[in-house]
């Protein structure tokens, strides 16, 4: 059960790239702003969680790359709604002009409606998987990025935006909705694919790994936005700060915060043992998940 980074690399470029459309009489510039986002860069974590968390439980990666690369759309159509003038007005991601900077902002909002929809349809359509999975896989998927989850949490996000100062209990409430869920969904589609009938206890026991993970990512997030410089991000640095946002560190402080996802960190590794996971693939996903600078 090895995990080959540098294959996976490669393979989840592929498999995000056949799945978008090449051209459209209707809407090229759409098309052109799908393929501008999904390929453009990016760390491409949640999909390796999802492939990953498949071969640390004996299944393959290849069986995992369309759940991956649905997950990685959802995620991207995220930022590009995450970064609208509207929502955080960033105008930087992934070291190149925001979606609705490079072209304009009625194209960011339909690229992100359109990437949304193709990640349903390409978990509907997943070859490697049984259908009566896939239905789960999309009942999943569905509640992790709708009012419960990730957009649940941009609302909460932007509402208490420069509007009021959260205590720290709601801000990590708001970090499980808006990010921790795609991270629960990414760690679940993966453990789905490789066992379908998986028991509950041990879905239990992923679903718990994939949300402290997503835990830690969010407070690493916000630290970051504040230690490092847009070069290096990719993204426009101090822009949490410039808006008012209600981050971990500002709240705590960047020492408290820094414990804190550590603690998140230990979190999932406790997990992983309690799965038989710790000699796996995983360990060193969430590790780059959380002690990474970008
Ligand atoms: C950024 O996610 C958005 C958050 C949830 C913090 P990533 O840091 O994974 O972004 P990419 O995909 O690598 O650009
Ligand atoms: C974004 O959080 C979470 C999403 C659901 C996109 P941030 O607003 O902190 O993400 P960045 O820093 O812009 O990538
Ligand atoms: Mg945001
Ligand atoms: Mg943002
Ligand atoms: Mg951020």
């Amino acid at each position: 059960m090895t995990f080959d980074r540098a294959k996976f690399a490669t393979a989840i470029e592929t498999v995000l790239e056949e799945h978008l459309p090449r051209n459209s009489d209707l809407a090229p510039h759409l098309v052109e702003a799908l393929r501008y986002m999904a390929l453009g860069g990016g760390k491409r974590l949640r999909p390796a969680i999802v492939c990953g968390t498949c071969v640390a439980l004996g299944g393959s990666m290849q069986a995992a790359l369309d759940p991956a690369a649905a997950v990685e759309y959802l995620h991207t159509y995220s930022l590009i709604h995450d970064d609208l003038p509207a929502m955080d007005d960033d105008d930087m991601r992934r070291g190149r002009p925001s979606c609705h900077a490079a072209f304009d902002e009625p194209t960011a909002i339909l690229a992100g409606d359109a990437m949304q929809a193709l990640a349903f349809e390409v978990i509907a359509g997943a070859e490697n998987v049984p259908p009566s999975t896939r239905v789960r896989m999309i009942e999943l998927l569905a509640a992790a990025v709708g009012w419960q989850g990730m957009v649940g949490g941009q609302a909460f996000d932007i509402s208490a935006t420069g509007a009021e100062i959260l205590p720290i209990g709601r801000i990590a409430q708001m970090h499980a909705a808006k990010t921790g869920a795609l991270f629960r969904a990414s760690v679940q589609l993966g453990g789905l694919t490789a066992e379908p009938d998986i028991d509950a206890t041990r879905f239990q026991a992923l679903t718990a790994f994939g949300e402290d993970v997503g835990a830690a990512f969010q407070i690493v997030d916000d630290i970051l936005d504040l230690t490092q410089s847009s070069e290096t991000l990719g993204k426009n640095a101090g822009s949490d700060a410039e808006q008012g946002k209600n981050t971990v560190p500002a709240a705590v402080g960047l020492n408290r915060a820094q414990t804190m996802a550590m603690q998140a960190h230990e979190r999932a590794l406790g997990h992983l043992e309690s799965l038989g996971l710790s000699d796996g693939p995983l360990v060193e996903l969430v590790d780059a998940a959380v002690n990474r600078i970008s």
